[in-house]
């Protein structure tokens, strides 16, 4: 019989056990925010008297259906049908008994993340103006197989019980091979966030294609020609019978247009979340200030989901109203487990990098949707947020 080499394919977490790796994640990347910011204010979880528990109990349960609606799934326009079955999906796939135990941990005051993310590739078939990505990246070997990214989902976000990974690069759809192994192992419980340009195949999650403004200015920012195909792919794959949801990151460049932007795709999208673009560097002259141009673009965005169509935009209003200013210190990054090319593990979050001495994204003026949204549908954020 033929010996069986021994695979040599390890990471430092592969033997940790659920409680091991809970605690290690969030203080490496606790850790991060506290040597980043000194402002940054670390959710502290405090026993609490029967009375207390009694009612901070009643307070999740009202909550609750906000945290809910950050998971992703529900159709834009859903009809009870599909409210239906995505109940039944959530609990076939035990989502509700993952988002439970996850609760669980956090009366016990035990911090585990429910999301992950994973940058399944080190390579980039655009130079987006705006992109973090580009900034961090390190022009390494390792890249992982197929099945070596099987390994790395069954030691990390299997083990923590993660709700929904998001999938991202570089640009994901240059290794479907990969996205394929996601949706055979995070089945209904995996997105993929794509620059559109090359075509999507399907999938057991959502697709969420980068929309940066209207035509002209999608292209100055993503490059020559990039919309025409993005859009062309999208309607490809929703004709054949696929949904695809978008993302808008705002930036100085496009805020203009995000309402130009709403209507064109209110039609061929599922639902759209809008996020602020965060600089890595002082002034940069891609971010949009706090202030009187920022709040008007909110206001817009929220008249618009209030007076044209109330399910397309996926942010809730507690979301927008963090957004307008800096929520970054309180950022609850210990929620989302985030990996890179080679299933390390990134600080301070899905925008850093595996390496302590990179460039790291500015807290105070974090645009991100994942982090803010989470924040915001977290259980009553007064209480277990200090300030
Ligand atoms: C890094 S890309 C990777 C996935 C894919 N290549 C794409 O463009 O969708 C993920 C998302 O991050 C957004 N993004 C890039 N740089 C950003 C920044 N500095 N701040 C906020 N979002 C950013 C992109 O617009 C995109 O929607
Ligand atoms: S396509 Fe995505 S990863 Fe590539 S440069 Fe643009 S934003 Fe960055
Ligand atoms: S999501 Fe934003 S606030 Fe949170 S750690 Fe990353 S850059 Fe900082």
């Amino acid at each position: 019989m033929a010996l069986q080499t021994p695979d040599p394919f390890q990471r430092e977490y592969f033997g940790w056990s659920e409680e091991e790796f809970a605690q290690r994640f969030v203080e490496k990347v606790s850790g991060g925010r506290l040597r980043q910011n000194e402002a940054y204010i670390d959710l502290k979880l405090e026993r609490k008297s029967s009375g207390q528990k009694v009612k901070a109990a009643y307070q999740d349960v009202v909550n609750l259906p906000r945290l809910v609606k950050t998971l992703p799934g529900l159709a834009a326009n859903p009809t009870p049908a599909d409210y239906l079955k995505s109940v039944s999906n959530f609990v076939r796939d035990n989502r509700g008994g993952d988002l439970f135990h996850w609760w669980r941990k956090l009366r016990e005051g035990v911090k585990t993340p429910l999301f992950g993310s994973a940058d399944i590739v080190n390579v980039c078939n655009l130079k987006c103006v705006h992109c973090y990505w580009w900034t961090t990246r390190e022009p390494t070997a390792g890249e992982l197989t197929p099945e070596q990214w099987r390994t790395v989902i069954q030691n990390s976000y299997k083990k923590m019980r993660i709700a929904n990974v998001t999938v991202v690069g570089g640009e994901p759809m240059l290794r479907k091979d990969v996205v394929k192994v996601f949706s055979e192992e995070m089945k209904n419980r995996m997105s993929v966030v794509t620059n559109g340009t090359h075509p999507m195949i399907p999938i057991n999650g959502l697709y969420f294609v980068s929309v940066d403004g209207t035509e002209e200015t999608h292209n100055r920012i993503r490059g020559p020609n990039t919309y025409a195909r993005m859009k062309t792919n999208v309607k490809n794959f929703v004709d054949t019978g696929g949904r695809v949801d978008a993302n808008m990151t705002l930036n100085t460049l496009n805020y203009k247009t995000v309402i130009d932007v709403l209507r064109e795709w209110d039609d061929i999208a599922g639902r759209i979340s809008i996020q602020f673009h965060t600089p890595f560097i002082d002034d940069d002259p891609l971010w949009l200030p706090f202030g009187e141009e920022r709040n008007k673009t909110i206001d817009s965005i929220m008249e618009y989901s209030s007076n044209e169509n109330k399910h397309f935009v996926i942010n809730s209003k507690e979301q927008f109203e963090l957004m307008r200013g800096n929520w970054g210190y309180k950022c609850p990054n210990w929620m989302i487990l985030p990996l890179d090319y080679r299933g390390n593990i990134k600080m301070p979050c899905c925008m850093g990098s595996a390496n302590k001495d990179a460039l790291q994204p500015q807290c105070d003026k974090c645009g991100l949707a994942p982090y803010s949204g989470v924040l915001a549908g977290l259980f009553p954020i007064e209480q277990i947020i200090g300030n």
